[in-house]
């Protein structure tokens, strides 16, 4: 099969494990030279040996994308390496604990922080790399979640801004080619979903699936690497549900 990604660089946040390393992966195998970041350092490191022991080139870089000066650090140094950074791909993101399980009782700091990383932090970073971005006509690919369709909690609140983020984005980065789409997963199989989950979830959100999968990590990075591939080269500003038909839950008989 051809490389789709042959001679581009792709920029994964998140990349420490679970789908982050997933999207590494699958654009390791089809060319791409990467860059990698994450607060995880040692899962960052271990994520690069991996890569850079089947030849794909990586750097890394600790990032907290909680802190707008951090990220804006990190963007201008990978403008200043990078001239052209083809693919964005914005998948950190706080998914468990509190910000899945509170609402009410939360203080206005935790929402602002669980505002930050997981809604603000695209923008922010996506804008600091805007020079690199636009010489490649590169491709933003911010990842939601089925939860922000019922933001019953935090977590879904900040993935339902996230989805009109997303909105915002196409918007104005069109204006120098940049597509930006975002892929809404259901519950996907990550080391992180299943020590963080109750078993029950996967049951309950699968029985509610029209087809009876789990979904992996690997389903979101293909439908990932596909958007962020020419062959998407008409789609923008699209949420792409990747979630085995759990629209029609409640509807069914
Ligand atoms: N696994 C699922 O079922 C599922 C479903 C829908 C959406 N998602 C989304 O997919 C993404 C990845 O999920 P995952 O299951 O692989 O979880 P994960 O916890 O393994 O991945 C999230 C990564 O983001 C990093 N991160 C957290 N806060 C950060 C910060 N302030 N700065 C920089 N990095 C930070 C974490 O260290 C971690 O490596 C998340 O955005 C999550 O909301 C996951």
């Amino acid at each position: 099969m051809a490389k789709r990604f042959a001679d581009k660089l792709a920029l994964i946040t998140g990349a420490a494990g679970g789908m982050g390393l997933a999207f590494a992966r699958k654009f390791a195998e089809e060319g791409a030279a990467l860059v990698l970041t994450d607060v995880d350092q040692a899962g960052l490191e271990a994520a690069a040996a991996e890569l850079r022991a089947q030849g794909a080139p990586c750097s890394t870089h600790r990032v907290d994308l909680a802190s707008e000066k951090d990220s804006q650090q990190f963007a201008a140094q990978i403008c200043e390496r990078h001239s052209r950074l083809d693919v964005l791909v914005n998948n950190a993101g706080l998914a468990y604990g509190e910000i899945a399980h509170s609402f009410e009782s939360l203080s206005q700091e935790k929402w602002l922080r669980f505002l930050a990383v997981n809604t603000v932090a695209p923008l922010i970073l996506a804008q600091a790399l805007r020079p690199s971005l636009a010489r490649a006509r590169g491709v933003i690919v911010n990842i939601t979640s089925m939860a922000s369709y019922v933001p019953a909690t935090a977590y879904g609140v900040t993935k339902a801004a996230l989805n009109a983020m997303t909105f915002g984005m196409a918007n104005v980065f069109a204006a120098d080619g940049i597509r930006v789409n975002a892929i809404a997963p259901g519950v996907m199989e990550t080391p992180a979903s299943r020590t963080q989950l109750p078993q029950g979830t996967f049951e309950r959100v699968q029985s509610q699936q029209l087809l009876k999968l789990q979904g992996t990590a690997d389903d979101i990075a293909a439908l990932g690497l596909f958007l962020a591939s020419d062959d998407a080269r008409f789609i923008t500003c699209e949420i792409v549900n990747c979630d085995a038909g759990s629209r029609l839950r409640g509807w069914r008989g």
